[in-house]
C-alpha cells in the first residue's frame, strides 16, 4: 500500500483524495490517512500531493517508517 508521512501534518491539502479511485484516503485531525486494506496501490495520489507527502511502502525510510503503524493503527478497533 502506499502512506502519507509527516510532510502532510497540518497542511491537509486534500488534493490526494480527488485523485483516489477507490476513496480510500480519510481526513484525520492533523493529516489524512490511506486505508491499507482498501488502498489497490495505483499511486495516483503519490504524484498529486503538492508536498510530496505520499510514498509506497517500500520507499519509505528512517523516521518516516513509523507513519506505516500509525496509518494502520488509525483503522483498526479498539
Ligand atoms: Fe496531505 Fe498531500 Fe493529501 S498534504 S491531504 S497527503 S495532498
Amino acid at each position: 500500500a502506499l502512506i502519507i508521512k509527516s510532510e502532510c501534518i497540518d497542511v491537509k491539502d486534500g488534493i490526494c483524495t480527488t485523485s483516489c479511485p477507490v476513496d480510500c484516503i480519510y481526513e484525520g485531525e492533523r493529516m489524512f490517512y490511506i486505508h491499507p486494506e482498501e488502498c489497490i496501490e495505483c499511486g495516483m495520489c503519490e504524484s498529486i500531493c503538492p508536498v510530496d507527502a505520499i510514498r509506497y511502502y517500500d520507499e519509505v525510510t528512517g523516521a518516516d517508517r513509523a507513519f506505516i503503524e500509525i496509518n494502520k493503527d488509525v483503522f483498526q478497533g479498539p
